[in-house]
């Protein structure tokens, strides 16, 4: 389904750092920093130990705290919403458009008339939109829904690493944006994520968060209650090395999923897909209704194709239908995609011709189930 894309180079980095002695938060970190900064043309860049640390971290520097509202995605990895939660605030989700899988942006000015007429509108201190598999959402549709309610935007580009719409990068547009590199994402660095923004004060408060609320500079003093989420030498330096090859990865990805567009044009709902917009993370199609998703995985299995249910939503998972008691209904289009999403291997080290196959054999059991139904 996916798998990291490390070269020879990557190692020779990593050994070399190991070999140095200095491994945590030293000169490789802060060149990483520098490289991201420079690709994504942002002000500050804090690197972390993941993308959920990011996130959390995000949100503290952005003031959020106990009695506090987030509004989110419904369909994410479920760090989104935890991070919320690990805050003491709480998620308000909002359902999914059904090609991109991203926030419906009309979904949720209405969320927001909601609340702004029931005097709730004020409990909201950030708008976290997750670009859903590597697909840019559209955060300056969002912030035109928020800007003047002085709400401010944390985008989750976990996936979005190069994705661009209107010649903006995903993660550069909102207050702050953060992503990750997880070995499933285009760049990894084993795990490991950054925090990118133009805000001083905010790059400010997730250097001194991260390194237990350590004030930077010369003389040691701790100005708040932080915690360790710093990133290693040894993970920064394996991504500065695969940032370096980020177009060509991207490319790789982007022309599998066009070979896949092709293949399945007609046949599966597609997902939005536009290349520039897209950091190609995943690759999500959406099976006719009267297909039986878990039989289909299964003979994909079967026969040595390895394909997910594509990410999680997150309302209807134990933990949070427990909570706050959401239903099947509360989401329409997150519970279709809910059950007939399909993700199909994307990686780098795909060839035409693994795609092809995968695409075939799905066809071919589409077909035979339909025949027999
Ligand atoms: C949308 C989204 N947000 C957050 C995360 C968390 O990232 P990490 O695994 O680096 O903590 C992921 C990871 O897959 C993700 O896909």
């Amino acid at each position: 389904l996916g798998t990291p894309d490390i070269t020879s180079d990557d190692i020779d980095r990593v050994t070399a750092v190991l070999s140095s002695g200095a491994l945590v938060q030293g000169r490789e970190v802060e060149s990483l920093e520098n490289d991201i900064a420079d690709y994504l043309g942002t002000e500050h860049v804090v690197a972390t130990c993941s993308c959920t640390t990011s996130l959390e971290v995000s949100l503290r520097a952005l003031g959020v705290g106990p009695g506090d509202a987030v509004i989110t995605s419904s369909y994410s990895w479920v760090a989104t919403a935890n991070v919320i939660e690990l805050v003491g605030a709480e998620p308000i989700f909002v359902d999914i458009e059904p090609t991109s899988f991203n926030i419906d942006v009309d979904v949720l000015a209405s969320r927001i008339g909601e609340l702004q007429s029931s005097g709730n509108l004020g409990r909201v201190k950030a708008v976290i939109p997750v670009h859903a598999f590597g697909y840019m959402a559209d955060i300056e549709a969002i912030a035109g829904l928020v800007t003047d309610s002085g709400i401010p935007i944390l985008e989750d580009a976990a996936c979005a690493l190069g994705a661009e719409l209107d010649n903006k990068y995903a993660g550069t547009v909102g207050a702050v944006g953060c992503f990750s590199f997880h070995p499933l994402k285009s760049i990894t660095t084993g795990e490991g994520g950054v925090i990118v923004t133009d805000d001083a004060e905010i790059a400010e408060y997730a250097r001194a968060f991260r390194n237990h609320g350590q004030a930077p500079g010369p003389v040691r003093d701790f100005v708040m209650v932080g915690s360790n989420y710093r990133m290693t030498d040894v993970m920064a330096a394996m991504g500065r090395s695969q940032l370096m090859r980020l177009p060509e990865l991207l490319k790789c990805r982007r022309r599998l999923i066009e070979t896949y567009l092709h293949l399945l044009e007609g046949e599966v709902q597609l997902p939005a897909y536009d290349a520039q917009r897209h950091a190609a993370q995943s690759f999500v199609v959406r099976l006719p209704p009267e297909v039986e998703r878990a039989s289909l995985i299964r003979e994909l299995r079967d026969q040595g194709i390895e394909v997910g249910t594509g990410t999680v939503p997150i309302p209807y998972t134990t933990a949070y239908a427990r909570k706050y008691g959401y239903r099947d209904d509360d989401f329409p289009v997150l519970s279709q995609v809910a059950r007939d999403a399909v993700s199909l291997p994307l990686h780098t080290r795909l060839s035409d011709d693994d795609v092809e196959r995968v695409a075939l054999t799905l066809l071919d059991i589409i077909r035979r189930q339909r025949g027999s139904s």
